[in-house]
């Protein structure tokens, strides 16, 4: 595997992307330092010191977009779920793509995102940042929610690089058929790790919050809401309050 380590840059992301044309399919690209991480919906993703994990993997199944390619965070989050689970934590899956601790402690985030030029995809730069070995003040100060990390939750350091390669064997294993297969591959699997559903939500949805009851994930990946007018609604994107 191409593993680019960095010392520090400003985002992994941005690193893969402004590289993205030297870059092979399934090269990953790691820092030790992020000065400037970013999250979902403009958010920031905070580096909380030394030991904690910052990489992206960049993906280039073909030139041309497949819907397939949208549920690559929730495949990769189902796989992140895995890993903490072989930690002995109770991982759990907030759609779409955040795993939670006992479905209320957030431990990593994925962005990802896509490269597009001349109408071609150039490829797919899937973002992760996981709290491995962080301070209990760190990750209570994190504004917004509620958090955790590896160390804390298993009460001993951890190895980055060998988290780092059970998490990339593990996405690699069956990545191939997932994108031959699409969400339905993994759905029944995402379904039983999830936390969110049989429940009412409030779901931010751009500039807007839908209220209903998290009925289902249906074959796409999308959340279904049932509504008050017992309307379904079918979600692509959002985040669950
Ligand atoms: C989120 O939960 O909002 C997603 C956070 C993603 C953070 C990771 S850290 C590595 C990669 N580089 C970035 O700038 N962001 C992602």
């Amino acid at each position: 595997m191409n593993v680019i380590r960095l010392e520090e840059t400003d985002s992994t992301n941005n690193y893969a992307k402004s590289h993205i044309g030297n870059l092979v399919d399934r090269s990953v690209v790691h820092a030790l330092r992020q000065t400037n991480g970013r999250g979902r919906f403009n958010r920031s993703w905070v580096d909380l010191g030394d030991g904690n994990l910052f990489f992206s993997i960049v993906l280039k199944p073909s030139e041309y977009f497949n819907s397939v390619y949208t549920n690559i965070t929730q495949y990769a989050c189902l796989k992140l779920a895995n890993i903490f689970e072989n930690y002995g934590l109770n991982a759990k899956i907030k759609w779409p793509n955040d795993v939670m601790i006992d479905g209320n402690r957030k431990i990593s985030g994925i962005l990802s995102e896509t490269v597009i030029e001349a109408g071609k995809l150039k490829g797919i730069v899937v973002g992760i940042g996981v709290n491995l070995n962080c301070k209990k003040d760190d990750v209570n100060n994190i504004k917004g929610r509620v958090a955790t990390a590896l160390n804390l939750e298993t009460g001993s350091p951890v190895n980055m690089d060998k988290f780092l390669e059970e998490f990339l064997n593990e996405f690699f294993a069956d990545y191939d058929e997932f994108l031959a297969k699409g969400f339905n591959y993994i759905r029944s699997e995402y379904i039983k790790k999830s936390c969110f559903l049989n429940k009412d939500l409030s779901v931010q949805v751009l500039n807007e919050i839908k209220f209903g009851y998290a009925k289902d994930v249906n074959a796409s990946g999308e959340l279904i809401l049932e509504t008050a007018n017992d309307k379904d609604l079918v979600l692509t994107i959002g985040d669950i309050l």
